[in-house]
């Protein structure tokens, strides 16, 4: 990649949110501009903090969050992102001037890019008189889906996307029909409105937006965030394909899965994981075992721990589980997933439609079965399922014979055969706007330049 950025500041400061999902993409985008010439420093809270000795190349400052004094579990979502954007931006607000001391002009501070769920970073960048960029890793639309529902609350409606999808194109309607049931299962509270509230008004004071997804994929969403916000728009997605070796993973991958894959027949393995976060119940655990035994195909589950909560999980496997399916079925704590994903062997992807792992599955070609638990993952399934046509939906609660079917459907069926073939022309497609000229490649040297014009 050209390098840039040699005259002017250049020193990036990140403000990470401190959970896998959110980290690991934001030191995807960080590596990323590093290989533009840009200098990075990491600020973050000392929650799940990444090992600096991972990442040699960039300056690490923990800031005290104080979230122990807060009384606030990460469990607790809404009020654990409150918690965090009003502890943190006095350390952030304490640590700008001793960054700005550098005697080396470029080594002084260009502006200060953070995840936009920490969107307190944005009040410091304004006080400071920087340049703030608010990043969003999950897809597009939740930029709508965060800047209408406020409004809509107060109004009484819950269906968020009505308002911005009126008149609007296919993609826009197809989103909108199953998503108002699957959110308004979560109740509004007052940290959610606050979180949604600031979080947009944080994007209209911002000099930048950035977002994690690919201009075709989410093609309406991004024309109305563009509408909806002066700032401009950059999407150099999906960041873990321009960095193809970078791995910042908080747990430790077991790589023996790969030699299991191996002596896998090519497309007939599914993978399942459900990311870092979601959860499963004991029963629902069992259910997926017997699901995945009973449908005779050879699979790589990932068990972490906590996938069943405050339980050592993998304890709760019967016996006649592991009899019954022997070599077919392959366990981890933690596979390196994106290597799976790339896997001739794998076939199909059983998921819980979190935005990181939706990104890796398209960009390997891999269709997807899907089992969304919250949050963006409500919308994202829409995408797959009826947008992009490279999954089908787990609609019903988790039981083996539901499980049995479907991973039939999708592994065997022609209609999951007709997926996959739908999957690697959209892999084909994203692989074409990383290229010379793509759109990402186009989108990442205009944010190079925007940062460079600060
Ligand atoms: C969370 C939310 O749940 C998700 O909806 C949101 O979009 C981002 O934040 P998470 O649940 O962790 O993320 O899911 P996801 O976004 O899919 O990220 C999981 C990451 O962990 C992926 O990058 C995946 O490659 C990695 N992973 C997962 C592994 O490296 N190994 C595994 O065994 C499982």
């Amino acid at each position: 990649m050209e390098k840039q950025g040699e005259q002017k500041a250049s020193r990036l400061v990140f403000v990470l949110y401190p959970f896998p999902g959110h980290i690991n993409p934001m030191l995807q985008l960080a590596k990323i501009l590093h290989s533009k010439g840009f200098s990075i420093t990491i600020v973050h809270p000392e929650f799940n903090s990444p090992n600096p000795s991972d990442h040699l190349e960039f300056t690490f400052i923990p800031i005290s969050g104080n979230l122990v004094e807060s009384k606030v579990s990460p469990g607790d979502f809404f009020d654990f992102i409150s918690a965090l954007n009003k502890n943190c931006e006095g350390p952030l607000i304490e640590c700008i001037p001793r960054m700005s001391k550098a005697e080396d002009h470029r080594d002084q501070i260009s502006c200060i890019i953070y995840d936009g769920f920490m969107y307190f970073a944005q009040s410091v960048a304004d006080q400071f008189k920087l340049p703030g960029i608010s990043v969003r890793t999950s897809p597009a639309v939740t930029i709508l889906a965060f800047a209408v529902f406020p409004r809509l609350h107060e109004q009484g409606y819950m269906s968020f996307l009505e308002s911005v999808s009126q008149d609007q194109g296919p993609e826009l309607q197809l989103l909108r029909l199953k998503e108002a049931a699957a959110l308004t299962r979560e109740t509004t509270t007052y940290a959610m409105l606050e979180l949604r509230a600031a979080l947009t008004d944080s994007m209209k004071r911002c000099s930048a937006i950035i977002v994690n997804t690919v201009d075709f994929l989410e093609k309406e969403a991004l024309a109305k965030v563009q509408e909806l916000f002066s700032a401009p728009t950059f999407t150099i997605g999906p960041f873990h394909k321009l960095v193809p070796t970078f791995s910042s993973s908080l747990l430790k991958e077991d790589t023996d899965c790969i030699s299991w894959l191996k002596r896998q027949a090519s497309k007939s393995v599914i993978y399942v994981s459900f990311g870092s976060m979601a959860s499963v119940d004991e029963k629902e655990l069992l259910e997926m075992a017997w699901g995945l035994a009973n449908s005779e195909q050879p699979f790589l589950w990932v068990v972490r721990p906590g996938l069943v909560r405050s339980l050592n999980c993998l304890a709760l496997l019967p016996n006649n589980f592991q009899e019954r399916v022997g070599e077919r079925g392959c366990i981890v704590e933690w596979a390196p997933q994106k290597e799976v994903l790339a896997h001739d062997a794998v076939g199909g992807f059983w998921s819980h439609c979190g935005w990181n792992s939706t990104l890796e599955s398209i960009s390997e070609g891999v269709p997807m079965l899907c089992k969304p638990f919250f949050g963006d993952q409500n919308l994202s399934v829409r995408y797959i399922c009826d947008v992009w046509n490279v999954g089908l939906e787990l609609e019903s609660e988790l039981e083996r014979g539901k499980i049995e079917k479907a991973i039939k459907r999708l592994m065997e069926e022609t209609e999951g055969e007709e997926m996959r073939k739908r999957a690697i022309l959209l892999k084909e497609k994203l692989k074409l706007t990383l290229r010379e000229g793509g759109s990402c490649y186009n989108s990442l040297n205009d944010l190079a330049e925007k940062i460079l014009s600060f």
